[in-house]
């Protein structure tokens, strides 16, 4: 399914059906002229956008230095659209309330009105606090994902979960808000850190555990291509990311049956890696996850629920090969527990993990008692 062909020729769409909602996320490789038209389409399609005459992209300083947002500012112009541009720190901590409130300032001064786009132009943190501004200013504005680092094309760019961070916790002030339409070049990952680059790889095999041996398999295939960075492998596993993300947040929306919270395989052991460690701190979110996926799947064999060796060495070895990190021996279990113990997916004060029965198969689960995560957590 997935060739090593190295084509610049991609244009593939996803459709996210989400009723009312549903949006288009567009992969393609080095096609800034595209843009203008794909936003123009894609707000067409809601009373907000299809008379938007005004927009703000929210940006930050890495990405300014390559000068991304003036092209997107100018095939902005092309459509009609007039745009500011705000830049703002690169880093967790600029995912803010006070930067919100200075988002706030900045649509004020513009006028903005029910109708002014939003484009959130970056990874992770910058996607999120854009959408937060979108999700709140006049109870909703417009808004367009322009993802830049791997991590935020296969994941924080699509699905709508917005937001900033408290001081004291991490992405717990937020709101669902849809974006009109994503935007995935793979030319912005030629200029990625290499560590970025495999933060976001994480999340590309959390999907095949999680949902698609196949794709498993194909990355095990291959990876060396995805490292060099070859647009038509990158354009591939994007794609199929966006395609499994898409389906699991059109059956599980706002994460209240238990399918999206598939999405946090690995995610309970990585943030509270995150969160003891600190967020600025050895690991990165990417690493916390890769870590985190490794010591979930030591925990669903001491439960029975997969081979000793079988689902965990495959994954050792891919992570390894992504040059991503596979246990975090120095933390301090106590605390880790203590961490996971405030992970939203809780429930009446037992920790809930996203556990493989297969590859490509997980469930949600309550059944890991404190002995069984201090012992896996110990090894
Ligand atoms: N990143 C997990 C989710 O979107 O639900």
């Amino acid at each position: 399914m997935f060739s090593t062909e190295t084509t610049h020729e991609v244009d593939h769409t996803v459709a996210v059906p989400l009723g009312p909602r549903s949006y288009n996320i567009r992969v393609v490789a080095n096609d800034p002229a595209g843009f203008g038209p794909f936003a123009r389409a894609e707000l067409a399609r809601t009373w907000a956008g299809a008379s938007c005459r005004s927009a703000l992209i929210v940006t930050d300083m890495h990405i300014a230095d390559l000068g991304i947002p003036a092209t997107i500012q100018a095939s902005l112009g092309d459509i009609g659209i007039a745009a500011l541009i705000a830049v703002l720190p690169a880093g967790e901590s600029t995912k803010s309330l006070e930067n919100a409130s200075r988002l706030y300032d900045e649509l004020v001064k513009l006028q903005a009105d029910r109708h002014t786009l939003i484009v959130g132009l970056g990874g992770g943190v910058i996607g999120d606090l854009a959408g937060f501004v979108a999700a709140t200013y006049a109870r909703g504005l417009p808004l367009i994902m322009i993802p830049t680092t791997l991590l935020a094309q296969v994941d924080s760019s699509v699905g709508g979960k917005v937001g900033v961070n408290h001081p004291g916790a991490k992405n717990i002030i937020g709101a669902f808000h849809q974006p009109a339409g994503v935007w995935i070049d793979t030319q912005y990952l030629s200029n990625l850190p290499t560590r970025e680059l495999r933060c976001g790889l994480a999340e590309v095999v959390k999907y095949g555990v999680i949902l698609d041996a196949e794709f498993f398999a194909n990355l095990e295939q291959i990876a060396e291509d995805v490292l060099r960075r070859e647009h038509g492998a990158l354009a591939r596993i994007i794609m199929r990311c966006c395609e499994i993300k898409a389906l699991v947040v059109a059956a599980d929306e706002r994460e209240e049956t238990g399918l999206r919270a598939m999405l946090n395989f690995g995610h309970t052991i990585g943030h509270a890696i995150e969160a003891v460690a600190g967020y600025d701190g050895p690991y990165k979110h990417g690493e916390a996850v890769a870590v985190g996926m490794v010591a979930e799947c030591r925990l669903a064999e001491r439960l029975g629920w997969i081979k000793k060796g079988d689902v965990t060495d495959r994954l050792v070895r891919l992570l390894e090969r992504f040059g991503l990190p596979t246990r975090a021996t120095e933390l301090d279990t106590g605390r880790l527990i203590e961490a996971m113990s405030r992970d939203k997916k809780n429930r009446n004060g037992a920790i809930r993990f996203v556990l493989p029965r297969a590859l490509g198969k997980v469930e949600l689960t309550d059944s890991a008692d404190v002995d069984d995560i201090l012992t896996v957590l110990s090894a």
